[in-house]
């Protein structure tokens, strides 16, 4: 049957390097493996207990859902000042709620992307890995690639990095889901 991975990207930007490689991974993803990129992470408004609950925006409701439909969550992030990018916390923030019972419960959740820095990003995709732990996600830790890019190059053409980044997904894919 078919694997739907949901695709988190940690930047908004029209020209983000990290959206382009969900999208090539997305459009490589093998037979049996779909992968849908969440829009509109940034329509959801900054996480606030007073705002949760039966009433929650719209927004918030809708994104829970496709995280509860997903089987797989691949999150693709640069690093913003040696962390994840807030749109991308605030996300993980609403699916870890309602505490216990989020839809991010029991996920199996990969942590990947490029950032132009010289470690590819690596603290934001670690400090992404506990955040989505402490959430309760079913965190790959296998499933880890911090690739940094050369300032002005485009990492999308690069044979290589695009096979190491649909590597991540089949490593993510085979990743074992306890229930
Ligand atoms: C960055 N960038 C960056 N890179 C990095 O490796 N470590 C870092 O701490 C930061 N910090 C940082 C802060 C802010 C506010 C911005 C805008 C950028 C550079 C970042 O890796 C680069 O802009 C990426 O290309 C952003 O990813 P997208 O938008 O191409 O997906």
């Amino acid at each position: 049957s078919e694997t739907r991975v949901l695709a988190l990207v940690g930047s908004l930007r029209a020209g983000s390097l990290n959206r382009r490689l969900a999208e090539v991974v997305r459009d490589q993803a093998p037979a049996g493996v779909t992968v849908e990129i969440a829009e509109g992470l940034d329509a959801l408004p900054f996480y606030n207990e007073d705002l949760d609950g039966d009433a929650a925006p719209e927004a918030v409701r809708a994104f829970r859902d496709q995280v509860a439909a997903a089987d797989r969550i691949l999150v693709l992030t640069p690093e913003y000042n040696g962390t994840m990018p807030a749109v991308l916390n605030n996300a993980i923030d609403w699916a870890s709620r309602p505490f216990g019972e989020g839809a991010i419960k029991g996920k199996v959740l990969g942590v990947v992307g490029t950032a132009v820095g010289q470690y590819g990003g690596q603290w934001a995709h670690e400090d992404a890995r506990k955040s989505a732990k402490v959430a309760g996600a079913n965190v790959a830790d296998s499933v880890a690639l911090s690739h940094a890019y050369a300032w002005g190059s485009d990492p999308t053409t690069d044979p290589e990095t695009v096979q190491a980044f649909v590597d991540s997904l089949g490593k993510l894919v085979a990743h074992e889901s306890v229930a």
